[in-house]
């Protein structure tokens, strides 16, 4: 760096003053002091002192999107297997016969918010709901999603800005909802994202460039707020799923070269359960978690590699 690097002004700071007038550290030394306060000054993952490193959701209030079926529904199943005091499914549509047969085994602890993720006030509430009846959030699940399978050349732009309204803008506002609400009652919270196996690549078993975009949209967006989160002790994390036997799924089976492909698979040749994530989910909202964050945990089987 040039000398004068330090004062140049990309941030409004002038000649080593900042605009509140703070004095910015110019040496070696006062830079680590100044890195030395900012730390004692942010807020840790480590669990409390005591913790007694079982990976459990036991105490913790958990907030799910779209779990009223499929992937969530599996998500919220596990969550409240291992302890956890309430689930909560924030989801467009009304509960579906599964999501009330799960209600009735864990009475009382598995709710429905009616909630629109594409809007921002709909989450505002739900999480201010939760909060309001439960006393506080420790995790949000920004799992509802869409695809839509059609080649590329055929997309027009509604389609694909419903995809992305949904998919990513749907997923940043649970995010920043949730992170607010844990800052604000000083909660390490844990964020994880579905994101998709084919964030990295593509389905081959049908065409969906602008979902796989989406997906990788999340996944990224997943590491960067772990970096600007993890100040304030709040953890983010992804999930990338590979074929999951769900209603977004129907068709992977009917493939006609499915019993083919099925020939070459070791391992495990078929469709994940949803509750087969749900391990994955229920480690990153753990505590046992808490040097864990800005990581994408592939769960996709021996199908997912294609
Ligand atoms: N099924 C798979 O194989 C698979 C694989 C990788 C990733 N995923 C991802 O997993 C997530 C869940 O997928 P799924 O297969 O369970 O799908 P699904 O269609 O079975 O469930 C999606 C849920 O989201 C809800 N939802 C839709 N729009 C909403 C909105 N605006 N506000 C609130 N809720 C809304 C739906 O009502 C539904 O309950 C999605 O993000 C999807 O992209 C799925």
């Amino acid at each position: 760096m040039s000398p004068t690097a330090v004062n140049e002004n990309p941030n409004g700071i002038a000649n080593g003053v900042a605009p509140n007038g703070v004095q910015k550290p110019t040496t070696g030394n006062e830079m680590l002091a100044a890195a030395s306060e900012a730390r004692a000054k942010a807020i840790s993952t480590l669990p409390a002192e005591g913790f007694d490193w079982r990976i459990t959701l036991e105490g913790k209030v958990i907030a799910i999107t779209g779990a009223n079926r499929g992937i969530g529904l599996g998500i919220a199943e596990v969550c409240l297997a291992n302890s956890a005091a309430r689930v909560y499914s924030l989801d467009l549509l009304e509960p579906t016969d599964d999501f009330l047969a799960l209600q009735k085994r864990f009475t009382g602890r598995l709710l429905y918010l009616q909630t629109d993720v594409t809007v921002e006030e709909s989450i505002q509430a739900a999480v201010d709901k939760i909060v309001e009846e439960s006393g506080a959030i420790h995790g949000m699940i920004a799992n509802a999603g869409m695809t839509k399978h059609q080649p590329a050349l055929d997309f027009d732009r509604p389609q694909l800005e419903k995809l992305f309204n949904l998919n990513v803008f749907g997923a940043y506002f649970c995010c920043t909802i949730a992170a607010k609400k844990f800052i604000e009652l000083g909660v390490k919270g844990s964020i994880v994202i579905t994101s998709s196996k084919v964030s990295d690549g593509p389905n081959r078993a049908a065409p969906s460039a602008p979902y796989g975009g989406t997906k990788a949209a999340v996944r990224n967006m997943a590491r960067t707020l772990a970096m600007e989160w993890s100040k304030y002790g709040i953890r983010v994390n992804s999930i990338s799923p590979g074929f999951v036997r769900t209603a977004m799924t129907y068709y992977v089976e009917t493939a006609p070269d499915w019993d083919l492909k099925m020939q070459y698979y070791g391992g495990m040749p078929r469709l994940a359960l949803p509750q087969e994530l749900g391990g994955a989910y229920v480690y990153l909202l753990s505590d046992c978690a808490s040097y864990t964050t800005g990581i994408d945990i592939p769960v996709f089987g021996v199908v997912g590699a294609w």
